[in-house]
């Protein structure tokens, strides 16, 4: 066999190779959102199970806890009716039916759910994308072997006619006449199109959420589930407003004093959202007059803010029980299991301006290109830089692919996402104080034009007894030159 011929099947096997570990990724993270109401069930069963153990005199005094167990199952139910929503809405940028197990491929055969994938592109059904999807490195950490079917994954859903004797909005989330996220096939901010351009598959029936092609996964999956449906509050409930004012308001009243003369320009300045988490953040900035685009490499986030993106019809729409799978520091039965509507707003008409994106993949693939240098006029994170495993890298990038004289707003704690990843080979966790931080950034090029700390708390429950607050670090910096070196 010629030279040439191996290298192609060699790279014909790698590509394939990273298809099957994006499924698995995938099927995995879907799993994890349809093992959502048997997991809670049993959190239910488990305070059962407590209950009964209970001496007669105390169960007296709390007599309405059986009432309370099924309350709790019926919050459980509406929201596996929102997650079930949600998941049909989604339209897998990759063939979910493809045969993972690739029988006769010695090297496929032995590959673990944990491995990462590699760098083909892929997509979420909104997103311009150039970079892998991914669970997170933690995610994938959590992987496990084997590939059990669920059965029962989404039982207890809940019916539309139970949905509307309980006075929930039920409109089922139908497609939405095109997307709200608007971006140029081959957009100039790093983005190949959607689905179709690039060779992926979108499924159009349903069949990837067939529970043959489910897993069971770890309970740890499901708990990245439950932080979805906070982070949902943060950005697209009305409770999450004080949050949102911590967080997002000063960052878009920051670009809206650095950008004075933004909506007379004839094209709109740039800004680049690395770590946009559920979009809240990049779609302000777009309502803002911002060719605004937002990153996310999680395809947790992704299902679910391309959901709230481009399927809600309107305000209120869905109904969720974000509070509760915690029995701790609740004030009343009725704080805890109290509903919050969402979205707030309506994605499609809250004024965005054209070009908003959400490009899905890690930053540093995606973003750690020649054709992204020197292409942002401000680059926004928020609770992103410490979710590095080298921050000077991101530092680095993000002064890049500024523009000379752009801005990098940052809110954010430095709470290291690696660096309690003990056990895991590899894992390099870079973890620099704040003055070290700053360090770095100025030998990037940087020079603050503001400097503050802002106290606020993350996807907190505003009637919880514990609010855990940050002081989090808030800066303006500006590339005033290239790195020195
Ligand atoms: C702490 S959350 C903050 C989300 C959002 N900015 C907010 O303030 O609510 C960090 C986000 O960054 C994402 N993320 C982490 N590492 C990333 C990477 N290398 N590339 C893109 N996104 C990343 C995570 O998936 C998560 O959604």
């Amino acid at each position: 066999m010629s030279r040439e011929v191996e290298e192609d099947e060699d790279r014909l096997r790698q590509r394939r190779l990273e298809e099957v570990l994006e499924v698995k990724s995938l099927r995995r993270i879907i799993s994890a959102y349809l093992n959502y109401p048997e997991a809670a069930e049993e959190d239910v069963q488990r305070y059962e199970r407590s209950f009964r153990k209970l001496p007669a005199a105390h169960k007296a005094l709390l007599s309405h806890y059986p009432s309370k167990f099924k309350r709790l199952r019926r919050c459980i139910s509406v929201n596996s009716y929102f997650i079930f929503n949600m998941l049909q809405a989604f339209e897998p940028p990759l063939d979910m039916s493809l045969d993972v197990d690739i029988c006769g491929d010695p090297v496929l055969e032995n590959v673990p759910y944990d491995h990462p994938t590699g760098e083909r592109k892929a997509c979420s059904p909104f997103a311009s994308t150039s970079g892998r999807m991914r669970c997170s490195k933690q995610d994938q950490a959590l992987l496990q072997e084997g590939s059990n079917i669920l059965c029962n994954s989404i039982t207890g859903l809940t019916t539309d006619e139970e949905m509307q004797s309980a006075h929930l909005d039920k409109i089922p989330p139908g497609n939405f006449a095109g997307t709200i996220v608007k971006h140029d096939e081959q957009d100039e901010h790093g983005g190949n199109d959607v689905t179709g351009s690039n060779g992926n598959v979108t499924s159009s029936s349903h069949n990837w959420l067939d529970p043959s092609l489910q897993l069971n996964v770890p309970l740890v999956d499901v708990d990245k589930v439950r932080c979805i449906i906070r982070n949902i509050v943060r950005d697209w409930a009305a409770e999450g407003k004080n949050e949102r004012d911590q967080c997002y308001k000063p960052i878009l009243e920051e670009l809206d004093a650095l950008f004075p003369n933004r909506c007379k320009e004839r094209s709109p300045p740039t800004c680049l959202v690395p770590g946009a988490g559920l979009g809240r953040l990049a779609l302000e900035i777009s309502c803002l007059g911002f060719v605004s685009q937002g990153n996310e490499f999680s395809y947790y986030m992704m299902i679910c803010s391309s959901f709230i993106l481009n399927h809600t019809q309107t305000v209120g729409q869905w109904t969720i029980y974000p509070w509760i799978h915690s029995n701790c520091n609740s004030l009343s039965d009725g704080d805890q299991l109290r509903p919050v509507l969402i979205p707030d707003i309506l994605p499609a008409s809250a004024g965005i301006t054209e070009g908003f994106s959400m490009c899905g993949g890690d930053f540093v693939e995606v973003y750690n290109d020649p054709c992204q240098v020197g292409v942002w006029d401000a680059v926004v994170t928020c609770f992103f830089i410490d979710t590095a495993h080298n921050i000077i890298e991101y530092i680095e990038i993000i002064s890049t692919i500024l523009k000379e004289g752009g801005v990098w707003i940052n809110l954010g704690p430095l709470l290291y996402h690696f660096a309690d990843m003990h056990g895991h080979e590899d894992e390099m966790s870079i973890e620099l104080s704040l003055e070290d931080v700053k360090k770095a950034a100025l030998h990037y090029g940087f020079e603050f034009t503001k400097e503050k700390t802002i106290e606020t708390t993350y996807t907190t429950n505003p009637r919880s007894m514990m609010q855990n607050r940050y002081h989090a670090a808030f800066w303006t910096m500006r590339k005033i030159k290239a790195a020195t070196t």
